[in-house]
């Protein structure tokens, strides 16, 4: 049976984000600082994470509530093994009708074939930078860019036709090299996305003066490749869209400081051990694989997620400025942005 559901600002539920690990093979210093995810760092054991088999389950429920499109996340998604066995699992879900991945594409090049074949739609790689010095420091594992174009690059030889770019923009870090990501994208018919640099978790130490600010990014790139602004391409969407006026090609700016969105946000996002989440800021989640666990039926399933739903007034970027900041939030690394 279909039904729909609405949170306190009558807002539905059309996207799930799967977080599928906690784990990620780059220590980007604004999400998985060296320091603190060292050698012993303990991730969550294979255990705690729900299997392939609880994600659908998730998944199904959701379909009915309204969930239409899926976006996998890690950590890294790709160091989750046999990856392509959940899309595959995704792709023959009635209901779904776009399964897209967030990686960082360091394994991608081994694996865009597979993904394919087992369905994915779509591919979009986090990337902050195309000079190698940059980016080796905001990986924080010393690594060059060239595995990351070869992923980028085997992804468009198995035939993915939409590949974007997520580039997070810190100031006096990496936004004089905008202006090379944004030549290169235009190359390669890439649309690129600049994302403001946003106070997750906990751990990053964020201060509102790193923010380069969507204003800015539009007039740097503005000043060298002339833009406007387009419409967006579905309700809701995240990135707000730029065309270059001489007609080669788009860019995206994602602007949750400085213009936030929630207004339209039909995102849910469930953890690697099944904790149903309704704001990227939020403290907490639901636990579902306790439910899941005891043997909760589907239906059990949905009035779950019902509930958790209708209870929903998390507006976390509009609200910033005027509340406290909460000391606990659940992490970017644990909930894949
Ligand atoms: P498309 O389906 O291609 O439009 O992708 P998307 O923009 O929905 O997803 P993507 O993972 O590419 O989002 C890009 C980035 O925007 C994320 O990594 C986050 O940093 C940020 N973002 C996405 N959703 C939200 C959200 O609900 N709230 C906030 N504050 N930021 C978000
Ligand atoms: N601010 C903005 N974007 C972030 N990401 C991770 N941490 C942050 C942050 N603090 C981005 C990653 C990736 C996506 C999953 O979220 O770079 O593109
Ligand atoms: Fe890994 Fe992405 Fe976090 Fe970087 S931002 S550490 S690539 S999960
Ligand atoms: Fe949605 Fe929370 Fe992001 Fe606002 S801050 S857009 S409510 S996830």
């Amino acid at each position: 049976m279909q039904t729909s559901v609405t949170d306190k600002f009558n807002r539905g539920l059309r996207d799930l984000r799967v977080s599928v690990t906690d784990r990620c093979n780059f220590r980007c210093p604004y999400c998985m600082p060296a320091e603190i995810f060292g050698e012993r760092y303990q991730f969550l054991p294979r255990a705690d994470l729900l299997t392939f088999e609880e994600i659908i389950c998730v998944i199904e429920a959701s379909v009915q509530l309204g969930v239409r499109k899926i976006r996998l996340t890690g950590g890294e998604p790709l160091v989750r093994s046999n990856i392509e066995r959940l899309i595959e699992m995704i792709s023959s879900v009635k209901g779904i009708d776009d399964i897209a991945m967030t990686t960082n594409a360091y394994l991608l090049d081994a694996a865009a074939h597979k993904l394919k074949k087992a369905g994915l739609h779509r591919i979009t790689v986090s990337l902050d930078s195309l000079n190698d010095a940059v980016f080796q420091k905001m990986n924080g594992r010393g690594f060059s860019t060239a595995k990351v174009i070869n992923g980028i690059e085997a992804a468009k030889e198995a035939g993915f036709e939409i590949i974007k770019i997520n580039a997070v923009v810190q100031k006096g870090v990496n936004e004089h090299t905008l202006i090379e990501l944004v030549e290169w994208c235009r190359e390669q018919h890439i649309v690129p996305r600049f994302i403001e640099y946003m106070d997750v978790g906990t751990l990053n130490d964020w201060k509102l003066d790193e923010v380069f600010s969507a204003a800015e990014i539009i007039d740097l790139i503005d000043d060298k490749y002339p833009v406007e602004p387009v419409d967006p391409s579905y309700l809701g969407e995240v990135a707000r869209r730029y065309r270059f006026k001489d007609g080669k090609g788009e860019f995206g700016v994602i602007s949750s400081v400085s213009q936030p969105f929630c207004g339209d946000c039909t995102r849910a996002r469930l953890s690697p051990e099944g904790q149903f989440v309704t704001c990227l800021f939020a403290e907490s989640g639901k636990d579902l694989r306790e439910l899941l666990r005891k043997g909760v039926n589907k239906k059990g399933l949905v009035e779950a997620i019902t509930g958790v739903w209708n209870k929903r007034d998390d507006k976390y970027s509009e609200n910033r400025s005027s509340m406290t900041i909460p000391k606990k939030k659940v992490e970017m690394y644990h909930i894949g942005g």
